[in-house]
């Protein structure tokens, strides 16, 4: 058995690869492959274990998972302030959802290896010059030149660097008071200052109510000083996921040891794929994009290649469709994903389905459809009497403009102040509270 899973490690090099840089010259990819081999593990695999069930807990309704982060992370960002920044938005964002729904909230970023990414086409063109497109920072460089955007395989390398440092701020912050949540509910006052934010005056008043409640009955508050957050990131890159893959002292068995938790994206999610493949055999929690165009045969083939024993918590569906398409195509895959019993977590990413392009040309997101994909997931799953788990969204810590609306109306004009994501547009620091009160509200009143 043992030997078997071994071997099977390696079988998604005879599958078709999607989305794979274009690596220039093999020993360097193999010197830098075998470089990564060398390093010890980011996680453990009892730690991906946990987090496993905690999601077959949000399966059962019995929690809701938050999980967010920059769409891409990017070398020159992985600063103190910067991580700092957006731990602090998805504390903050779990304390108002863990009130909403009365349930624990899982807190997962997309943080520490989130350094690779799809692009819809293998090269750009400015003018005369083509180059390979930018792949995220664990592949090339975002700058124009030849230089930057050579494909570069020790630029994995300094990715898992960059996950190491971010992994050991993560866990100084959740584990040393930073995330205590007496601390962060007064961050939660400071955004109700603003009196923008007037409509969830009610909610923020009721969640304070109910923490100062808390401390006069006594509650452990040393406790609550301590939050499990989890690591994830879209298992893109094919090279550094295996080489990342660990085998588990404690039974044998391997495990992705480069994140708690990985997903396989919309581009990426063939059953016959490599990224299916060689996920297949870690035993990590697994998550796959799901978007408008999938059928539900592929998402049973899916299920079966990624989850054959059904285990509670293995398997996460990552829907993804575009306000439009919500709820016109959800409610076909969320009904034969029952009729073969299959036990998935649901959760939304309303940002994937609903980018465009402004007349100014710039790539944006409005903040009412993405909430009105969240209302649509809502509405679709409860109705087919299932569970709404969870929400996935694109977020910083910090006051950009890159998604229009909210109650500070980013319009057109705004947009270009504060613009900075090479990647996807990401909700700012308010309009990631705005959507976390808005979430509550859904899940406060079903
Ligand atoms: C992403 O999550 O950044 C992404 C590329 O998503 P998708 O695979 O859903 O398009
Ligand atoms: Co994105």
């Amino acid at each position: 058995m043992i030997d078997n899973d071994l071997a099977c490690l390696d079988a998604y090099r005879e599958r078709p690869a999607a989305q794979q840089p274009d690596w220039p010259d093999p020993a360097e990819l193999a010197a830098a492959s075998a470089a990564l081999a060398a390093l010890p593990p980011l996680v453990f695999a009892g730690e991906a274990d946990r987090l496993t069930g905690r999601l077959a807990a949000a399966q059962r309704g019995e929690a809701f998972v938050l999980q967010g982060g920059d769409c891409a992370e990017i070398f020159a960002e992985a600063s103190a302030d910067r991580i700092r920044n957006k731990i602090r938005t998805v504390l903050q964002m779990a304390v108002v959802l863990t009130y909403g729904a009365s349930l624990p909230v899982v807190k997962m970023g997309r943080m520490a290896g989130q350094y690779a990414k799809p692009r819809s086409a293998a090269t750009e063109t400015r003018g005369e010059l083509t180059l390979p497109a930018y792949r995220g920072d664990g592949v090339n460089g975002f700058e124009f030149t030849a230089a930057a955007r050579r494909n570069d395989p020790w630029r994995m390398v300094e990715a898992y660097h960059h996950s190491a440092s971010t992994l050991n701020l993560i866990r100084a912050f959740t584990m040393g008071g930073f995330a205590d949540l007496r601390q962060v509910q007064e961050w939660n006052r400071g955004f109700m200052a603003n009196p923008a934010y007037a409509r969830y005056e009610q909610l923020a008043a009721q969640i304070d109510r109910a923490v100062r409640f808390m401390g006069a009955c006594g509650a452990d508050f040393e406790a609550l000083k301590m939050v499990e957050f989890f690591a994830s990131h879209e298992a893109l890159l094919l090279d550094y996921e295996r080489a990342l893959t660990r085998i588990d002292s404690r039974g044998g068995k391997p495990y992705d040891c480069s994140a708690h938790f990985l997903w396989i994206g919309e581009r990426t999610r063939s059953p016959e794929g490599a990224h299916a493949e060689l996920l297949s055999h870690v035993r990590n929690p697994l998550g796959v994009k799901v978007g408008p165009t999938a059928h539900a045969s592929d998402i049973l083939r899916l299920a079966d290649k990624l989850d054959p024993f059904q285990e509670p918590g293995r398997l996460t569906l990552i829907t993804r469709m575009g306000a439009d398409s919500v709820r016109a195509v959800l409610p076909g895959l969320v009904r034969a994903v029952q009729a073969a019993q299959r036990p998935v977590l649901w959760i939304c990413d309303p940002m994937h389905g609903n980018t465009f392009t402004t007349a100014g040309g710039v790539k944006t997101r409005r903040f009412d459809t993405i909430m009105d994909e969240v209302k649509g997931f809502f509405e679709v799953l409860r109705e087919a009497g299932a569970v709404p788990g969870g929400l996935h969204v694109e977020l910083t810590g910090d006051d950009v403009t890159e998604v229009m609306g909210g109650s500070e109306a980013i319009d057109d004009e705004a947009l270009t102040k504060r613009y900075e994501t090479l990647v996807d547009p990401r909700l700012n620091h308010q309009q990631a509270l705005e959507t976390a009160f808005q979430v509550a509200e859904l899940l406060r009143h079903p």
